[in-house]
């Protein structure tokens, strides 16, 4: 049964250890003369990137400020992933690197949170080797941030804190948003397709969707305070409002919030093939503000390991549905995710892989070694595939991509696109930077006062994995 768990009574919980650790800092700002800060460092997908933003939006009312560097913080955060084992491995390196400083300085606090937590053997290591880290908390309780932190506080020496609640969504946290322009939501949580390679239904849970009332509230804010894109995110947004008691599709949603005034671009992330249903398809044909761009994993091209994946799709069955997305949409640029070396990949199913990027000609691929995950079906396969056929792979595929998605910038070369300015550019200080509708980078000399407009300009020259142009 889901329960919204911010309820009046738990909120007013939060609240008041968030009041008690603003006491607590305010009386140490007097006596240092200085602010405490928070550094928090985030791992893996923009779940876990919207999560910090929760964080964040917890540690500003309990009166910390923002600092970019671990080093001068009272208050140090991992938000870990652990999607594949090397965002593990950076994980224990970096907490390695701070024993020292935790030992020069005691009175920091340290606190690890995210996916990586939720694995009961890794939190037993976690907790017994970095004896250095002072909080250990879950996905499914950051909302009792500031109940560990007034504990520490309070003396006691080590918290570890994990739930394994299924079905909770969490709501009414307060959000520090990474930017002003482009706005994260979230319309739910888990997931149920249980990949055999895939560990994010056992440190996630089940798939649990947002209330569309919450979901509506929380745009036309985010619409108030003058953002001009959301990007809906959950695991499989496809299949948003499955798990509700009312009749509510993502498509529905889709078409609601494209009503929002003041929101210029949707977009959406991520999609499961198995979920794309027709109405979906329309809907991104028929709502204005929907961009033309759509990521659609399909994780393997034979359908032997896709099968083994348990993704429940063919080889053909995805090209279709790509046909029939790229025939209801005609300009609309896709991106997909896929894994090399799965358990048993032959290579002649490796050139199933290379068969559907060659035909399907994706803007771009998220492409990934597959990773063993302890815990997943496919980790028990005695048939795993060696490093070396796994890079080689890797590496062959990368080349194929990148010169397709080089051909398809290419194909922007003299034409007007409609870009969002989202700020100066990072590279480049004398360059701004923004996106087109098929989410493609593009950099352009520009000036402050076009920051969150929609202005059109003219490509001149590209490179894989951006564009350049001159604004008209
Ligand atoms: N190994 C490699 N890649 C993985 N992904 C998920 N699990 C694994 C794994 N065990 C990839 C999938 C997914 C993306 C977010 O991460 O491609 O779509
Ligand atoms: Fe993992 Fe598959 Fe769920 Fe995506 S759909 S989160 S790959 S189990």
């Amino acid at each position: 049964m889901k329960k919204d768990i911010i309820s009046n009574e738990e909120k007013e919980t939060m609240e008041y250890f968030i009041e008690n650790v603003k006491k607590i800092n305010k009386t140490d700002e007097y006596k240092n003369v200085t602010k405490k800060k928070y550094f928090i460092e985030t791992f893996g997908c923009q779940m876990n990137e919207n999560d910090s933003e929760k964080l964040a939006g917890m540690l500003i009312k309990m009166g910390y400020i923002k600092s970019d560097n671990k080093e001068d913080s009272q208050l140090i955060i991992f938000n870990t992933c652990c999607i594949r084992e090397n965002a593990e491995d950076k994980v224990y390196g970096h907490l390695g690197a701070l024993k020292k400083y935790k030992i020069d300085n005691p009175e920091v606090i340290i606190a690890l949170c995210g996916c990586m937590m939720q694995q009961e053997e890794i939190v037993k290591y976690i907790y017994n080797t970095f004896r250095h880290v002072d909080i250990i908390f879950g996905t499914h309780n950051i909302h009792m941030l500031a109940k560990y932190i007034f504990e520490i506080f309070e003396g006691q020496e080590r918290i570890l804190d994990i739930w394994d609640l299924e079905g909770v969504v969490v709501e009414g946290l307060p959000f520090e948003r990474n930017d002003n322009i482009k706005a994260w939501v979230s319309v739910m949580y888990g997931c149920n397709n249980f990949c055999t390679y895939c560990i994010v239904p056992y440190v996630r849970g089940r798939e649990r969707s947002r209330e569309v009332k919450e979901i509506i509230e929380e745009v036309n804010e985010l619409a108030k305070k003058g953002y001009k894109e959301i990007t809906l995110l959950g695991q499989n947004v496809n299949s948003y409002g499955k798990d509700l008691d009312y009749n509510i599709s993502f498509a529905n949603l889709l078409y609601l919030i494209n009503d929002i005034k003041g929101i210029e671009r949707i977009r959406f992330i991520t999609s499961h093939p198995k979920d794309m249903s027709d109405e979906l398809i329309k809907a991104i044909k028929e709502c204005t503000k929907v961009c033309k761009s759509l990521h659609l994993p399909f994780q393997a091209g034979s359908t032997k390991v896709l099968k083994e994946m348990n993704r429940v799709y063919t080889k053909e069955s995805y090209l279709k549905l790509i046909e029939k997305v790229k025939n209801e949409i005609p300009n609309i640029s896709i991106t997909t995710d896929i894994i090399v070396g799965f358990p048993g990949e032959m290579e002649k199913d490796f050139l199933d892989t290379l068969d559907i990027v060659k035909r399907v000609r994706f803007d771009s691929a998220y492409t990934f070694l597959y990773s063993k995950r302890t815990g997943t079906k496919a980790a028990l396969r005695k048939d795993q595939i060696s490093d070396k056929d796994k890079k080689k792979r890797f590496n062959e595929l990368l080349k194929i991509q990148n010169e397709i998605s080089n051909e398809i910038n290419r194909s922007y070369l003299n034409k007007t696109v409609k870009v969002l300015v989202e700020g100066k550019s990072k590279n480049n200080p004398e360059m701004y930077t923004g996106r087109t509708d098929s989410n493609k980078v593009i950099n352009f000399k520009g000036e402050n006062s076009l920051v969150g407009k929609i202005i059109k300009v003219n490509v001149n020259s590209f490179q894989t994995w951006s564009l350049k142009g001159e604004i008209i």
